[in-house]
């Protein structure tokens, strides 16, 4: 059956229905083939910004630089990483690994350099659009959990998700999705000090994920953890890759999840 199309008090391109189009029948074809153009150009420039985005990668580090005093840590990096990579950064103690992190985290800013995360040029926020950048769209994971002693793991998972103005019912909705997800349900209403090691990284890396963050940076995430609990954790990263689209960029010296990794990256003297 063909669609009406409803042609009185309607608009074309938004503007009023002209006088001298008395015809209704002229009006209505004129109409269809407006919309049909709107879709088709709108249907073009998505699919441009969907191709010039993909092209464009996750994150795009152009010359960092970056020194503390007399001390050169990061003498111009170049790092280019796709959307969806896991990518390991190696290197000495020292050398500069977490400094990268916090830059591209924007937790510290470069000297100079330029730096691209998912479409947006970081230098040009000022520090409130920073905020509310970083909390949208990175996710973090460090060595030591840095979860907040007096509350309760679905708590420290909610915060991230009220600091960017989530209602608590939504917050909580995704919170428990993610506890289900990380095997965690259990333990819930748990104080960190009252889980394992293994299962405090994981509550850090479930408040890594309440805003569904394009990017997770984690600095030596299983640093602090036995074996088993360390292999638990990295084929956690690479199950959110598969399923959930993140793109990981992770300082470690575990030489398995290094390997385990789409690329490694070495920093010595400051460079690549
Ligand atoms: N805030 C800071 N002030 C002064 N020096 C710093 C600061 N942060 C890091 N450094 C120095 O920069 C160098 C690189 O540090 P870091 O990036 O933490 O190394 P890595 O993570 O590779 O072990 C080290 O020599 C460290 O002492
Ligand atoms: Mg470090």
């Amino acid at each position: 059956m063909e669609k009406k199309v409803k042609t009185k008090g309607t608009k074309i391109l938004g503007l009023p229905r002209p006088n001298y189009m008395k015809s209704r029948f002229i009006y209505t074809r004129l109409h269809q083939k407006s919309n049909t153009r709107i879709r088709t150009v709108f249907g073009i420039l998505f699919f441009c910004n969907f191709a010039a985005k993909s092209k464009q990668g996750m994150i795009q580090a152009t010359g960092i630089h970056k020194s503390y005093g007399n001390l050169e840590v990061l003498k111009g990096i170049d790092l280019h990483i796709a959307k969806r990579e896991i990518v390991s950064i190696v290197g000495a103690s020292g050398a500069g690994k977490s400094t990268l992190l916090h830059i591209i985290g924007t937790l510290d800013k470069a000297d100079c350099g330029q730096l691209r995360i998912d479409g947006t040029e970081v230098n040009k926020l000022n520090d409130t659009e920073l905020a509310a950048f970083r909390n949208q769209k990175i996710g973090f994971v460090f060595q030591f959990h840095h979860l907040l002693p007096e509350f309760t793991a679905i708590e420290n998972i909610c915060i991230p998700a009220f600091i960017g103005g989530m209602g608590k019912k939504e917050a909580t909705e995704r919170a428990e999705k993610l506890l289900a997800y990380l095997n965690l349900s259990d333990r819930k209403d748990h104080k960190p000090s009252q889980l394992s090691g293994g299962e405090q990284q994981r509550v850090a890396v479930a408040r890594a994920l309440i805003n569904q963050p394009a990017v997770v940076l984690a600095d030596e995430p299983s640093g602090n953890l036995d074996s088993k609990s360390a292999q638990e954790l990295h084929k956690l990263f690479f199950r959110l890759r598969d399923e959930m689209g993140q793109t990981f960029v992770i300082v470690t010296h575990n030489p398995e999840l290094a390997a385990m990794s789409d690329r490694t990256i070495t920093i010595k003297d400051g460079r690549i």
